[in-house]
């Protein structure tokens, strides 16, 4: 099995740190002394609360943590302890789940598109499960059709999401059945369909279309003698609320749930989250580094960016909450920017903030999703450590 070097994002530090959401200035501060700023903080207690939310807003759904949004050890190893399932998608991934002590029986492959290689290193390792979503694809699993079971993905554009994945992957819900037929002819076996309808979907809307399609050609396959199919995975994109609220988990379920009750006998449904999971736990702290008044208005700029923790504004589309810890009533309309020597790196230009100095640090909230995983170190400007803390489970007090 290839060895991959962890990159920065994947050693994380772990603490014996126990601290309780959202944080006092005071530990917030200590710990900025201690690890350095900026710092992406992972609160392991979010990360089991969302996984026991999302469990209990899908009952009898097995859910398979996504590693792309936040591919932390220290989050494998704490889905893992609560018995949660794992998605992966590259090689990468895959030694990460290695390194966490994961059984391979409890993780999918579900990149559409993968190398050679890809398919051996989740081989090697054990996984089984696999999605291809064309024929070329389906071509690639003919040397390991007695190792393999595949999962057809289907496509289904939603248009409440700002990142619209069937747009990239998945087949036409009518060319599945001849899909299906192609695999049997390669003498592959295709044990199910999946579907990722984008994440941060605003309304589970395209979920319950997704569902029933899936469950009539669950049908029409097994009368047209596809009897293997037994499992339907209906992805990730269930959303979190970042400075606009976004339904609650429970109620954006409630027609999800109604929609798979309709689910045939025999088949097991599994769902792939990675957002819902990861982004309540990140919190960025990150210190002005200096400032300047430009037109009016005061920039202070800091020692983390979009090229850095912030760059979920670019890729992932969010708009974080953020504030400062300085208390003071008065605030001036700001500008925070981020400390590379481009133009786009600026995070906020609405911001109304204290006259802040430097040292003085600013706090992103619900940044654990896509932001750490594609930071850059752009200017050889170092990104953020990753600190998790909460880590054990014991001990946790309420404040
Ligand atoms: C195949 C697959 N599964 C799961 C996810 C996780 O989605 P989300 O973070 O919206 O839950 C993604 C996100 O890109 C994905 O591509």
């Amino acid at each position: 099995m290839t060895k991959f070097v962890a990159s920065n994002r994947t050693r994380d530090t772990q603490t014996t740190e126990r601290m309780v959401a959202p944080y006092t200035p005071l530990e917030l501060e200590s710990l900025v002394a201690r690890y350095g700023s900026p710092l992406m903080i992972i609160d392991c207690d979010i990360i089991r609360a969302q996984y026991r939310a999302l469990q209990a807003a899908l009952p009898g759904v097995d859910l398979h943590y996504a590693l792309k949004p936040l591919p932390e050890l220290a989050v494998v190893k704490t889905l893992k302890d609560l018995g949660c399932f794992f998605d992966l998608a590259s090689s990468g991934e895959v030694e990460l789940v290695r390194r966490a002590g994961v059984a391979p029986e409890r993780c999918i492959h579900t990149h559409p598109i993968k190398t050679d290689s890809d398919i051996r290193d989740a081989m090697r390792f054990g996984v089984r499960t696999f999605v291809a979503d064309n024929v070329a694809e389906l071509g690639k699993f003919v040397r390991h059709r007695k190792r393999c079971d595949i999962l057809l993905r289907i496509s289904f554009r939603a248009e409440d999401t700002p990142v619209d994945l069937s747009k990239k992957f998945g087949c036409e819900p009518q060319a599945a059945l001849t899909l299906l037929d192609t695999a049997k002819r390669l003498g592959l076996r295709v044990v199910g369909f999946s579907f990722h309808v984008g994440s941060q979907t605003a309304t589970p809307g395209t979920y319950v279309r997704a569902i029933e399609t899936c469950i009539d050609l669950i049908d029409r396959a097994r009368a047209a003698g596809h009897l293997g199919l037994a499992l339907l995975d209906i992805g990730g994109g269930f959303p979190v609320s970042y400075r606009e609220p976004m339904m609650d988990i429970e109620s954006f379920c409630v027609p999800i749930r109604a929609a798979l009750s309709a689910m045939p006998k025999g088949i097991r449904v599994i769902a792939e989250p990675g957002r819902f999971i990861a982004a309540p736990s990140g919190t960025c702290v990150s210190s002005v580094v200096g400032r300047a008044e430009r037109g009016g208005r005061w920039w202070f700029y800091l020692d983390d960016g979009v090229y850095g923790s912030f760059s979920g504004q670019i890729y992932d589309h969010a708009i974080y909450p953020i504030d400062c810890l300085k208390t003071d009533s008065v605030r001036v309309p700001a500008v925070l920017a981020g400390p590379t020597c481009d133009s786009i790196d600026v995070i906020d230009e609405t911001i109304e903030l204290p006259l802040l100095e430097a040292g003085d640090l600013v706090v992103g909230r619900v940044m654990g999703a896509y932001n750490s995983a594609s930071a850059t170190d752009f200017n050889f400007i170092p990104r953020a450590r990753v600190l998790a803390i909460n880590v054990t489970a014991d001990a946790v007090t309420a404040s």
